[in-house]
């Protein structure tokens, strides 16, 4: 019987929403396979799926329990009893799904372990979580590995350590979650605690077209950890086709010499807790320098409602806002095309009807600007402008964000690459984009440092500092970028370490 590949998520509205807040993303059947080969490997008695929904691991586990010959007890949990009913409709009877209880997984637990575990825990971040909940989870996770876990971990990162406190000794677990798990600001403490305690044996991450999600901008990686002692290393696989029998066979304890559905690299556990572990192993070679040796980022601006605030020049005009009150910017990534952005660029979006100038009236009193002006303003308060989240936390209301243009900008997310811009357009970029500002202005050093981010290899290394996301997207936020990895031999090539004092890092801004 040829299964369901995935389940078609509803795109938009109330659906959609029910899912976010629920956290209802069904493991297809041939995940669940792979999964249920680690936890049941060693035959155990019981098996528990602490965040059942629709049941696809119990089905799995009854396939692999009858094929094997060995009889398997099924537990698990679920908050929402719905769901659980339609488990009932999918190969489970009443007696699969005796053991099933309608209760909270992570506050209140089962209170015996079990020797295999396997989850997709809900994906729920953080702000969707009510704040008497938030608070027991915070409470939870301090008592249970002695540290504070920041509050931007979602209900995932909570269900992770809960599974892990009650695996039997010698117990497996296997988890498909989101690589956030390992890129948040928690996930140093949160992977130091199991890295100390457990034994990471296998990292799963998913190629473009295996992905198990598809409709569902999210990069998974299943984890396979062991309470037993921890080891020094692990492997780290990418899968690459769907139904890979090779993967089954690796989880299931039979390594084979050669793969063609999976790629296995041996890693240590401290190279990969330093690169990250949804990140590829990082070459041998280290580095030197970094961009934040040579430049500073900043996010671009926020102007808090671009319908107003962020217009063509002809509106601008129509509306009576002379140009003195007006600076060129660019407003989306799909705006740019290519890795220069010229002033001809700029005619081409202003004649296609895109905006390209963003109201600045900074520095001048309401009394000082023009009548037109004045009039726009008011029209803006009149429609309650004025009184929006952020807008209202600024003095007055309309006072714009400013940055310098800079000479180079980073498109930081998206499906297509992720790429550095040079600007030529003496643009600023609102908050699609970064802005890098080299700490000379000279033009040459510029052009060197452009060159040096402009290479592939430098490109390649943002996976090193960015998180990453479905079909390949990748998101750096400007703290990371200015940690990029900047290929020794490209800073050699083009001469950008003679600018760096005997200091390295420093940037020596005397003599060239
Ligand atoms: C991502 S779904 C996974 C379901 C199923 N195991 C699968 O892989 O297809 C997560 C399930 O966890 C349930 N859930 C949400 N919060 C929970 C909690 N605190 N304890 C137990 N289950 C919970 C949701 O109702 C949902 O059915």
């Amino acid at each position: 019987m040829k299964r369901k590949q995935h389940q078609a998520l509803p795109r938009s509205g109330g659906e959609r929403e029910t899912l976010r807040t629920k956290g209802q993303f069904w493991t297809p059947d041939w995940v669940a396979e792979f999964m249920v080969a680690y936890v049941l490997r060693d035959q155990p008695k019981q098996l528990l799926d602490p965040a059942l929904g629709k049941g696809v691991f119990f089905r799995a586990a009854k396939r692999y329990a009858r094929s094997h010959r060995f009889n398997l007890a099924l537990f698990g949990r679920d908050v929402d009893p719905q769901i659980v009913a339609q488990a009932r409709q999918s190969e489970l009877d009443e007696a699969d799904l005796r053991h099933v209880e309608i209760r909270d997984f992570v506050l209140d637990p089962p209170s015996g372990k079990f020797p295999a575990i396997v989850a997709n825990p809900p994906y729920i971040r953080h702000h969707r979580l009510p704040r008497i909940q938030k608070d027991a989870l915070r409470d939870f996770s301090r008592a249970a590995i002695g540290r504070h876990i920041d509050g931007r971990a979602g209900l995932h990162v909570y269900f992770l350590i809960r599974a892990l406190q009650t695996l039997s000794p010698g117990g497996r677990l296997s988890y498909i979650v989101s690589a956030d798990i390992c890129e948040g600001v928690f996930a140093e403490t949160l992977w130091q605690w199991i890295a100390a305690r457990f034994r990471l044996d296998t990292v799963i991450a998913f190629a473009a077209d295996a992905t198990p999600f598809p409709d569902v901008d999210t990069n998974a990686l299943v984890f396979c950890i062991q309470n037993e002692q921890p080891g020094k290393h692990f492997d780290w696989v990418t899968c690459r086709q769907q139904n890979s029998e090779e993967l089954v066979s690796l989880l299931s304890g039979n390594r084979r010499k050669q793969n063609k559905t999976i790629e296995i690299h041996q890693r240590s556990i401290a190279e990969a807790l330093s690169t990250g572990l949804s990140r590829p192993p990082s070459q041998a070679v280290t580095e030197h320098h970094t961009l934040g040796d040579f430049a500073s980022v900043m996010r671009g601006i926020v102007t808090g409602d671009n319908d107003f605030f962020f217009m063509t020049l002809t509106r601008a005009r129509e509306i009576g806002i002379p140009e003195s009150l007006l600076v060129k910017a660019v407003g989306r990534m799909r705006d740019i095309e290519g890795e220069q952005f010229t002033p001809q660029d700029v005619d081409r979006l202003e004649f296609r009807g895109r905006p390209t100038r963003l109201l600045h009236v900074n520095g001048l009193s309401f009394d000082q600007l023009p009548a037109a002006v004045q009039a726009y303003l008011k029209e803006g308060e009149k429609s309650g402008l004025d009184k929006k989240t952020l807008i209202q936390t600024r003095k007055p209301w309309y006072r714009m964000e400013t940055r310098k243009s800079p000479p180079i900008m980073f498109a930081y997310l998206g499906r297509r690459n992720a790429r550095f811009i040079r600007n030529h357009a003496g643009v600023v970029p609102l908050t699609c984009l970064l802005c890098v500002y080299p700490k000379r202005e000279d033009a040459d050093f510029v052009e060197h440092l452009w060159k040096v981010l402009s290479n592939p290899q430098t490109i390649n290394n943002l996976r090193k500092v960015g998180k990453t996301y479905g079909g390949n997207a990748i998101k750096v936020e400007p703290r990371a970028l200015e940690r990029l990895p900047l290929p020794d031999a490209l800073v050699h090539s083009e001469k950008l370490d003679k600018y760096l004092g005997p200091r390295q890092g420093s940037l020596n801004f005397g003599e060239k």
